[in-house]
């Protein structure tokens, strides 16, 4: 009999959690105004909002974090991550950030403009609202596979290379400072560029003199996922996958808190000098100085662990399979999922959950809601509130897909957990025609609302 699959870990400290009622959870999510950023951590027993920062760290890192060096300038720790981020991407210049969104906020100052354009396969929304700050604008040329739930597309990150070229011939180059391809593609369902596309897109930026940057915060499972769909990639490990990856860009933004499985933590990567001193600039005034950009030397080293630990094979694929456990679950169950299931995150299709629902009443919070209620999982709308309205209309902007995103937090939760959010969710499932209305604004900020939007019932509304 062949043996079933298990973790390639095991575990050595545990944290407690803690369940609740349903009566509990109902009053609680009234006073969190209905948005799931407002409760209590204490007020969740299964937190899916993020896979960001909510990692378990290894026994190497903590360790590692033991040797950190918290000179002002120069650290060791310092020197420790340049040489492994060298030794991981290839690239030479790199600059330490406190997280993700502020590797794009101190590169874009050194790249953006007013009035340019930065296309890319559906911009993650701190990326896009770091763009649309600089009064420029993102442009999405996601293929059409992406947007359309029950295709099953190996690679639905990838980018449509004519959509691309149509940007490159509207715009002259002088106003497209950068491409962003973002590995995995968040926004799209956790989903995966391949090496074909990756290439591709590098050589027809190339033409038109264009900079390719990668939003990087997934790469490994982007890496992963070339491995075991592409032609030609099944022999390689996924150092030497991540390695040609990067063959085919200028630079990278990183989160490190996703992939390279740390709690807080983020840097810009590049291969041009000149970029480099002009965004050093910036960090400075930013972040902090260029040798430690807002992070402990600690957490330095515990990173450079992290994105080592974080391109072994079997590390990725015990991650990767728990997700698929769970979507496969859902999929039983006759739950409407995006297909093939991302790599950090299962995502509901909530208009195919809820056809009955109007968008303008916010299919995928109203699922969110309902699933909170039911069991004290926490996942996180990915549809109309996080779009956000257009900058110039001030219109809500309506996305094709209204998604509740179920991410996993890296190497915290056990299958166990998982069979409860696949049974939350065919509970409220089965009883999804009984859910006949969602929810209104009741109050939201001008730029990245979905973090502290205050909602209320729309049916309650009515009965006034
Ligand atoms: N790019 C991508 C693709 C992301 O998913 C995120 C964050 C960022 C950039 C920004 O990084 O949070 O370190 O500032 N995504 C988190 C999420 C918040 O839940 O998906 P950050």
């Amino acid at each position: 009999m062949e043996l079933p699959f298990a973790e390639s870990y095991k575990i050595k400290m545990v944290e407690p959690i803690r369940k609740s009622t349903r009566e509990e959870r109902e009053r609680w999510i009234k006073k969190a105004n209905y948005n799931l950023f407002n409760l209590n951590s204490n007020q969740v027993f299964i937190d899916l909002l993020t896979d960001s920062g909510t990692g378990a760290m290894s026994d190497r890192q903590w360790a590692s974090m033991m040797l950190g060096d918290e000179s002002y300038a120069g650290a060791s720790s310092y020197y420790n991550l340049k040489q492994s981020i060298k030794n991981i991407f290839g690239f030479d210049y790199f600059l330490p950030t406190h997280q993700g969104r502020a590797a794009e906020n101190v590169l874009f100052s050194a790249l953006i403009s007013e009035g340019d354009v930065v296309p890319g396969n559906t911009h993650f929304d701190t990326t896009k609202g770091h763009i649309e700050f600089r009064k420029a604008t993102a442009i999405d040329c996601t293929i059409d596979e992406a947007f359309d739930t029950t295709i099953h597309h190996p690679f639905k990150g990838n980018i449509d290379l004519n959509k691309l070229e149509s940007v490159f011939i509207q715009y002259t180059s002088d106003k497209i400072p950068c491409i962003i391809v973002t590995v995995t593609c968040n926004s799209s369902g956790g989903q995966p560029v391949s090496m074909e596309n990756l290439r591709e897109v590098y050589q027809l930026s190339k033409k038109y003199g264009i900079r390719v940057i990668f939003d990087s915060a997934r790469f490994a499972e982007n890496a992963y996922f070339i491995k075991t769909r592409e032609e030609g990639y099944a022999n390689k490990t996924i150092k030497e996958i991540v390695a040609e990856m990067y063959t085919y860009a200028d630079g990278m933004t990183m989160s490190s808190k996703k992939d390279a499985i740390v709690n807080m933590g983020g840097f810009i990567a590049l291969r041009e000098e000149e970029l480099f001193k002009k965004a050093a600039q910036f960090n400075i005034m930013y972040e902090g100085y260029i040798t430690y950009g807002g992070m402990s030397g600690r957490d330095m080293n515990a990173l450079a662990q992290g994105l080592d630990e974080g391109t072994e094979f079997n590390y990725l694929e015990t991650r990767i399979k728990q997700v698929e456990y769970l979507g496969s679950k859902l999929k039983e169950f006759g739950v409407p999922v995006q297909e093939p299931f991302g790599g950090h995150a299962i995502f509901i299709d909530a208009k195919r959950f809820l056809p009955h629902l109007p968008v303008e009443q916010f299919v995928a919070q109203t699922l969110a809601i309902e699933l909170y209620k039911e069991a004290g999982v926490r996942g996180v709308e990915i549809g109309t509130l996080l779009a956000d309205r257009d900058p110039k209309t001030r219109e809500n902007r309506y996305p094709k897909l209204e998604l509740l995103r179920l991410a996993i937090p890296r190497r915290v939760y056990t299958n166990n957990h998982m069979d409860v959010i696949a049974v939350a969710l065919k509970n409220v499932f089965d009883r999804r025609e009984e859910i006949t209305s969602g929810y209104r604004i009741v109050n939201e900020a001008p730029i990245l609302r979905h973090f502290t939007v205050e909602l209320a019932p729309c049916q309650e509304e009515m009965s006034y």
